[in-house]
């Protein structure tokens, strides 16, 4: 039996099939060249440990290396402990978030980080702050009353670090100020 496709639902069927195979490359290309991965847990903590096993007994920020952070947070009804995190122009920071309670966001403005923290689960994100100033972060998942009062800032002090192979650009510049 000779099935009669039309002529323009041929074109249809056409264009539809280059659009899956360019989504599919585009998922292929995310994973292969940008890192894409399905979001997964860093690690788990049961929510009535979280402030019982570390790091998360100790929340704060360290400095491990220069120009590398780690920063501790626990999200919590309606706070993040701590709430404040600073931090040098340039460095990297490497945020490790957990609940003890219900789901909360983690979202960094101006920045890519946007996150849940899901109990049970470890929120691992990392950020390089090149740029001066105050970065607001949020809780942006409805957690209860007091939801919107859950906010903290990354403070990064200093001048704006140079971005990779501008370093001798900088330095000019300063000469030139001199
Ligand atoms: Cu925590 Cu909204």
């Amino acid at each position: 039996m000779k099935i009669d496709v039309e002529a323009y639902e041929k074109a249809f069927l056409s264009i539809t099939r280059a659009v899956l195979v360019l989504m599919l490359v585009a998922i292929l290309a995310g994973v292969a060249l940008h890192k894409g991965h399905i979001p997964h847990p860093a690690g788990r903590v049961a929510p009535t440990d979280v402030i019982r096993t570390p790091p998360f007994d100790h929340p704060g920020v360290t400095q491990v290396a220069p120009g590398r952070y780690h920063a501790v947070l626990v999200a919590r009804m309606w706070t993040f402990q701590p709430n404040e995190v600073r931090v040098s122009a340039g460095s990297t920071v490497a945020f490790d978030v957990a609940s003890p309670d219900v789901i909360h966001g983690f979202r960094i403005n101006g920045t890519s980080v946007n996150a849940m923290v899901i109990p049970g689960e470890i929120t691992h994100v990392e950020h390089t702050f090149r740029e001066p100033g105050e970065y607001l972060f949020v809780c942006h998942e409805y957690c209860g009353i007091a939801h919107q009062t859950m906010y903290g800032k990354v403070v990064v002090t200093g001048r704006a670090a140079p971005a990779a192979g501008e370093e001798e650009r900088e330095d000019l510049k300063e000469e030139g100020r001199e």
